[in-house]
């Protein structure tokens, strides 16, 4: 996508947030944050450079790397960390996949201390953690034949949350099925719950090699989203995607490396200078939605470093296409759908098709997955939904069920008994 495209859109957002008030008082805090941020940076200079593997290492715990290739030849990366200093190997633990939303990757997981950390809570807690990388982040940019690393290939990038859906998520789920003998519990925040529902349903056979489904900024039907970048940005990408011009709209891959560049000059820029510190979140938080009331300013420097990460233009068309028409269904490729799919209208994804007990979480300041959508969502869902749980805190954010220090308060803790107990699996 053209670097003047994203930032007028960046600007847009910014001042469409400022107007309509999503800022909340919380953002006042940033003022302060610039120290704590230096602080990071002088304990962790080359931050950057952390990638999944080293940020689960530097902390005492082991990781193991494992490629899968789907059945339409991407090639994906799994991290596992199989067992902690607290809970020795041991035979039969309960695998547990966690899956990121759009524009991050494993590396979401692993910001927050251990005792904090959802990823190393489980691992602590005896399971059998294993974090997964969508196709097309910077994590899973393998692919048997195409080159993945031209981010103008359009055969490539020819893909959105459907295809994590109808691929990635078999692979995945198979590989570690296959190799453990054991059912899984499936955790997925943002994006990471759109491919597990419609691939599921495109699927349903695969319900019975998962537990449950623990839903985090739950994003089915997602057009109440008041998220200003995603608001913006939606109709110039619905009217690109259906009239066939996503090519003309720079196409391929979302954030060329120039994006990143500049965002990582924005990050430098902003904990030089104190002060600027608030802009630099300001910004990161219309974007993600990241609450300031729950952000542990020393962690920003890890979180800015590597968010956002790529994804497809076309993942974004797909979830401009629900956002703007409150659906939730396949690709819409307007005059080619008949071709496509032998209708005019694409397919809905079919909610009758899922089965699986899920466990749904949702924070009343959620930008993205909003709660009147997430309870329309679990409307549909409805007699597989065995536990809807409202975050009791008035300013969760989208980014705070990943990021926010109290997470481990407000869910994982509940989470975890969830699973121990074996309560839905
Ligand atoms: C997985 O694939 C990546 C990239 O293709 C490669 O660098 C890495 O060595 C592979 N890892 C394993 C364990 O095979
Ligand atoms: C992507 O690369 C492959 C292999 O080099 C090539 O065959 C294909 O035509 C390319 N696709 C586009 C749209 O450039
Ligand atoms: C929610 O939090 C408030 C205080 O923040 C507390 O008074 C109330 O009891 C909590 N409700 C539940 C259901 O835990
Ligand atoms: C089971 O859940 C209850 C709360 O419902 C909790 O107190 C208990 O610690 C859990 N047991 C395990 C083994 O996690």
């Amino acid at each position: 996508m053209d670097i003047c495209k994203v930032l007028s859109l960046l600007l847009v957002g910014t001042w469409a947030s400022l107007v309509s008030g999503d800022l909340t008082e919380c953002d006042a805090l940033t003022m302060i944050c610039g120290n704590l941020v230096q602080e990071a940076f002088t304990t962790y200079p080359n931050y950057a450079d952390l990638k999944t593997p080293q940020l689960i290492q530097r902390l005492g715990y082991p990781v193991e790397e494992h490629n899968v290739t789907t059945a339409d030849h991407y090639i994906l990366t799994m991290y596992r960390i199989p067992y902690s200093n607290s809970s020795p190997p041991a035979l039969g633990k309960i695998p547990v996949l966690l899956v990121h939303g759009v524009l991050a990757s494993s590396v979401q997981w692993l910001w927050q201390p251990p005792d904090r950390s959802l990823a190393f809570m489980l691992a602590d807690s005896g399971f059998d953690v294993w974090l997964g990388n969508s196709r097309g982040t910077s994590y899973s940019r393998g692919h048997t034949f195409l080159p993945s690393n031209d981010p103008n290939n359009l055969t490539y990038w020819d893909f959105s949350f459907h295809e994590m859906g109808l691929y990635d998520l078999p692979a995945t789920v198979n590989y570690i099925n296959s190799l453990t003998s054991q059912r899984i519990y499936y955790v997925g925040h943002s994006l990471g719950t759109t491919q597990f529902f419609s691939g599921i349903s495109l699927n349903p056979g695969l319900a019975s090699k998962i537990r449950a489904m623990f839903s985090l900024a739950t994003s089915g039907y997602i057009n109440h989203m008041t998220n200003a970048f995603f608001r913006a940005s939606a109709p110039f990408l619905v009217i690109s995607a259906t009239e066939q011009t996503i090519n003309q709209l720079g196409g391929g891959q979302f954030l060329p490396q120039v994006m990143q560049q500049y965002i990582g000059d924005f990050t430098t820029y902003c904990t030089q200078y104190t002060l600027n510190c608030g802009v630099c979140n300001t910004v990161f938080g219309v974007l993600f939605g990241i609450d300031m009331c729950q952000t542990d300013f020393r962690e920003l420097p890890g979180i800015l470093a590597h968010l956002p990460d790529t994804t497809s233009t076309k993942t974004f068309a797909h979830i401009a296409q629900d956002a703007t028409l409150g659906t939730f269904r396949q690709y819409d490729y307007g005059l080619n759908n008949f071709a496509e799919y032998g209708s005019l209208l694409p397919p809905n994804y079919d909610w009758s098709k899922y089965h699986v007990p899920t466990v749904i979480y949702y924070g009343d300041n959620d930008n993205l997955a909003v709660p009147i959508d997430v309870l329309a969502t679990a409307n549909a869902l409805r007699p597989n939904v065995v536990q809807l749980s409202r975050v009791n805190y008035s300013t969760w954010d989208h980014m705070d069920f990943v990021i926010g220090k109290d997470a481990d308060v407000y869910l994982y803790n509940d989470m975890l008994n969830i699973m121990r107990n074996h309560t839905y699996g």
